[in-house]
């Protein structure tokens, strides 16, 4: 009886630059969202009690940018989720962005390790609440029936990214890391590679638009848009796994 080896697992990593080509802004790029505000004011608890305001008018413009604006998945999310669908093992994305495009493309297998846009959590009782309308200090929540008590489901820094262990059990046993869109900047996801090369058996490849900061890191690493690479890397690594089930 051939012993067909079995199709692994895959954990895709995602960061800002796979919603570049939505139309959304990444953070570090030249033209990003830190060239115009102070991640000090708007993205850490402190800049939150300093200035609450403040805060929920940045969410709140991202929120609507989000929700009302002409913002659709593009070829890049729609791959990863035709990867999900057609490969015969586990596929886990696993994104730092906190917009909804990975689920508008059709991707269920997910992780918003950095919280997500359209939810808002209750201080009081700390429940994540579907949200798409702006929050100000008389934004009631349903839960408690307080006010002022609402702020974005967002991770900030200095704060705990979400689902690590769930996250880290998939990088452990995973046959191929794929990072995509990411600057490599921020940690903990910029230590994954290191986490599944320490593994000892998966492939990693990093797909982005130029080197990322740990680009070194990885067996292999592919520039250029999203949009192009993406689609591109999910038809080979399909047909490749095709061919091997007909050996
Ligand atoms: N296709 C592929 N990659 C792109 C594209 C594109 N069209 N456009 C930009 N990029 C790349 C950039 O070259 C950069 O390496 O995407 C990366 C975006 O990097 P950042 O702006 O640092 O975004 P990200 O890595 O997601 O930031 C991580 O930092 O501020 C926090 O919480 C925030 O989740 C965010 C985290």
């Amino acid at each position: 009886m051939h012993q067909v080896s079995s199709p692994g697992s895959i954990v895709v990593l995602t960061g800002a630059g796979i919603s570049k080509e939505s139309g959304l802004d990444t953070f570090r790029d030249h033209d990003g969202l830190w060239a115009r505000v102070r991640i000090e004011d708007v993205a850490t608890p402190e800049g939150y009690r300093r200035n609450p305001q403040r805060v929920q008018a940045f969410y709140n413009a991202r929120r609507r940018e989000l929700s009302q604006g002409s913002v659709e998945p593009n070829p890049a999310h729609l791959a990863l989720a035709r990867l999900e669908r057609e490969w015969p093992g586990e596929v886990l994305v696993v994104t730092q962005n906190i917009d909804d495009l990975h689920e508008r493309a059709g991707t269920s297998r997910l992780i918003h390790m950095h919280g997500e846009l359209l939810k808002v959590r209750c201080e009081r009782c700390a429940r994540p609440l579907p949200w798409a309308a702006d929050i100000d200090e008389s934004s009631l929540c349903p839960e408690c029936e307080r006010t002022g008590t609402l702020r974005p489901h967002v991770v900030w820094f200095g704060e705990v990214p979400l689902e690590m262990d769930r996250i880290l059990a998939a990088l452990e046993k995973c046959s191929l890391f794929v990072s995509i869109g990411t600057s490599g900047h921020v940690y903990p996801a910029a230590g994954f590679v290191t986490a599944v090369r320490e593994a000892g058996r998966a492939r990693t490849v990093e797909l982005n638009l130029e080197p990322s900061h740990g680009a070194s890191l990885f067996h292999e690493v592919r520039t250029g848009p999203a949009s192009e690479l993406v689609p591109a890397f999910v038809e080979e690594t399909l047909s490749s796994a095709a061919q091997n089930a007909n050996l």
